[in-house]
């Protein structure tokens, strides 16, 4: 994952400053026109275009963005509540403290793993914007990976140290800190990318110099980033709890006491995180600039209504945590994808003053790389719905009895092998055939 961030990040360095510095360089005195600004976003377009339609890179940069940000608020949401629980003396928070320790380990791989699809798609479509964005906080940009890898060690570490509750707290409080600059730096170079009318004047502090140290920050909101990181992830994370006593309740080891304590506790950071979330979300639609005409936009209201309309069901599962552990999860997948679509929205709103659609990206149509990607998702999905349905199984099932799969059950796990070993056959003969046509 480093290794493509890198070459990206080099490949596209050298078109970015070249763009700043041939257009951007003699505008820099004078404030750009809108025309100009189109013109310096269009001149720094890959000239290869892109392998597919984008509104179709659109639609997956999107729903892929709303799988990697669940799993970021996972991992959080998952921290934050640790931090807490490992303060108690109180069994069940120590309890719960584990279980959602556990739960960010796991959901911090699963964001990276998700993270590079958002960021392929974004990167084919939205070139200039990611790497001029990027290139303008390039050493932040690089320090992403370092922040990223010591949160990581950090949570294994309060992972490993789980059974002594003030060492794992003070590992977590490390983890999440790491985890959170990770989140800013993001942040910071999404941000900023909406702005391709300030990146010369930044670049060049008003036309006076280069700022080529890539330590520079130049846009931040704090409601942007409160709003799509730090209350989500109290929400998402006590969803995620009534969800676990919904899951676990049925088993034998988990008293009834200490999963009504877990779905009641998850019920109540949903509604208050929930609650701080839709006041943010709203205070970041009031910031947005005036121009971008986006504030009554259908787009903008729909993501208020998704939150609300989430909030609403939370608020109802108050009464029965559990029983509503489902209603809630939908609810909350709604809301997410509302939002992720918002945020796209955005970036078209922003852009679209300069007259700059993706829309007319050059398309250099290939159907080989896509049917490989569409051929990998599909057999993905029948791989995971086998993998996590036997999770699924397996942790209702008691403890030291073993889950027998069903025969419908071992077909799956059959078709999910043979997948896998037709897919490393298509994809290492593709590779195979590809250096065959060049060196023969
Ligand atoms: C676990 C640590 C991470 C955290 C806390 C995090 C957090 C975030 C946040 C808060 C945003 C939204 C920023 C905004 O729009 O203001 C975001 C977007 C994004 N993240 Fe992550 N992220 C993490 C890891 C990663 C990794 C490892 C990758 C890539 C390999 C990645 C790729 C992306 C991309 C591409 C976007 C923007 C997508 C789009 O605009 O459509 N993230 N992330």
């Amino acid at each position: 994952m480093a290794t493509a961030v890198y070459q990206d990040l080099l490949r596209w360095f050298l078109l970015a400053v070249f763009g700043f510095m041939l257009i951007g360089g003699k505008l820099a005195l004078a404030a750009q026109s809108p025309e100009q600004v189109g013109a310096m976003l269009k001149v720094m377009r890959d000239s290869a275009g892109s392998p597919f339609f984008p509104v179709v890179m659109q639609i997956l940069q999107v729903l892929t963005w709303a799988l990697h940000i669940l799993f970021v608020w996972t991992s959080v949401g998952g921290l934050f509540y640790a931090i807490y629980g490992f303060t108690r003396k109180d069994e069940n928070h120590q309890r719960l403290a584990r279980a959602m320790l556990e739960l960010s380990k796991v959901s911090v791989s699963l964001a990276i793993v998700i993270g590079v699809a958002p960021l392929l798609f974004y990167q084919v479509i939205y070139d200039p914007l990611w790497y001029s964005s990027a290139n303008l906080s390039g050493s932040w940009y690089m320090m992403f990976i370092v922040f990223l890898l010591i949160g990581y060690y950090l949570i294994w570490f309060a992972y490993f140290s789980k059974q002594k509750p003030q060492v794992a707290m003070l590992f977590s409080v490390g983890g999440v800190i790491f985890l959170l600059l990770v989140g800013f730096i993001i942040h910071v170079v999404n941000y900023q990318s909406l702005f391709p009318e300030k990146w010369v004047e930044w670049y060049t502090s008003g036309g006076t110099t280069m700022n080529h140290s890539g330590w520079g920050i130049y846009a931040f909101n704090i409601f942007r980033f409160l709003s799509l990181l730090v209350f989500p992830s109290i929400a998402v994370v006590g969803v995620f709890m009534m969800l676990y006593s919904w899951h676990f309740g049925k088993r034998p080891e988990f008293s009834k006491e200490y999963i009504d304590f877990s779905a009641k506790l998850g019920a109540k950071l949903a509604l208050y995180g929930g609650a701080a979330w839709i006041v943010f979300h709203i205070l970041y639609i009031l910031t947005l600039p005036a121009d971008w005409n986006a504030k009554g936009s259908i787009f903008t209201l729909l993501s208020v209504v998704g939150l609300l309309l989430c909030a609403g069901i939370i608020f109802m599962a108050q009464k029965n945590p559990i029983g509503m552990a489902i209603p809630s999860l939908f609810g909350g997948v709604l809301a997410t994808l509302l939002i992720a679509v918002f945020r796209e929205y955005l970036r078209v709103a922003s852009t679209a003053r300069f007259g700059y659609s993706i829309y007319d990206y050059k398309v250099n149509l290939e159907w080989l790389s896509p049917l490989l990607f569409v051929g990998t998702t599909l057999g993905g999905l029948v791989l995971y719905a086998y993998a996590w349905w036997m999770a699924f199984q397996a942790g209702r099932t008691p403890q030291g009895q073993i889950y027998e799969a069903s025969e419908t059950e071992h077909h799956l796990g059959e078709l999910s092998v043979f997948l896998v070993a037709l897919w490393a056959v298509v994809f290492i003969g593709t590779g195979l055939i590809v250096i065959a046509r060049n060196y023969l």
